[in-house]
């Protein structure tokens, strides 16, 4: 299933066809896209050039490893979740490698390397869903992720499925409109709540 953004300017097809499915299809993800997914993460830019992450991964060919990601999601998650073919725990280093001084852009850099990866998942035919609700102690104690390091979101990865799969509300929300906020209620120049000229037509 398709469901590109409704856009007011146009934008790279890319960007456009991306969207958060919660059915995915069964078939597994060729291990060479799989090589790329984690390849495009690892040339996100980050801050210093830090690379302050880390990728937890479990894929459907191996049972236990998969096993292992899946519960470190809440139940909500799990529900939906377990139909795709790869499941990935994103991890952030809250300090830096050097000094052992506070990064507060790690979580920042995490979501670029998840946007590289998930460009490439849309290049490559794949869609990924990403998740707040995950439990970080759990996967603290599952994987033994070391002090300074947090779990930060869980992924979920594959191709898009059957929307008629999910219970009744979750379809729903699948074939629900996709909506964004207008860019003129965010985007401000001169001061803040000033929207940008170029938007508000001034
Ligand atoms: C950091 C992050 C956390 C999210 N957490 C959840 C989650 O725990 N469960 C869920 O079903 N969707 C989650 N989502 C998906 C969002 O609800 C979804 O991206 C948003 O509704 C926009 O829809 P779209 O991605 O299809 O454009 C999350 C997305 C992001 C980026």
């Amino acid at each position: 299933m398709q469901r590109p953004a409704k856009t007011d300017f146009p934008i790279h097809d890319l960007l456009r066809e991306r969207w958060s499915p919660r059915a995915f299809d069964a078939r597994l993800i060729e291990p060479a896209k799989v090589k790329s997914l984690l390849e495009a993460a690892r040339w996100a830019a980050s801050s210093y050039n830090e690379q302050p992450w880390a990728f937890i991964v479990g894929t459907k060919d191996q049972p236990a490893q998969y096993a292992s990601v899946l519960e470190c999601l809440i139940e909500f998650n799990q529900g939906w979740a377990r139909s795709a073919p790869m499941l990935l725990l994103t991890v952030a280093h809250l300090q830096f490698e050097k000094n052992g001084q506070p990064n507060r852009h790690a979580y920042h850099d995490v979501g670029l390397a998840m946007g590289n990866l998930s460009a490439q998942a849309t290049a490559e035919g794949l869609l990924l869903h990403q998740m707040a609700g995950i439990l970080p102690d759990r996967a603290k104690q599952v994987f033994a992720i070391p002090d300074g390091w947090e779990a930060v979101t869980g992924v979920a990865i594959g191709y898009p499925g059957d929307p008629a799969t999910l219970p009744d509300p979750l379809r729903e929300r699948e074939l629900a409109e996709r909506t964004r906020k207008p860019a003129a209620s965010f985007v401000f120049a001169g001061k803040w709540g000033t929207t940008l000229g170029l938007l508000s037509g001034k």
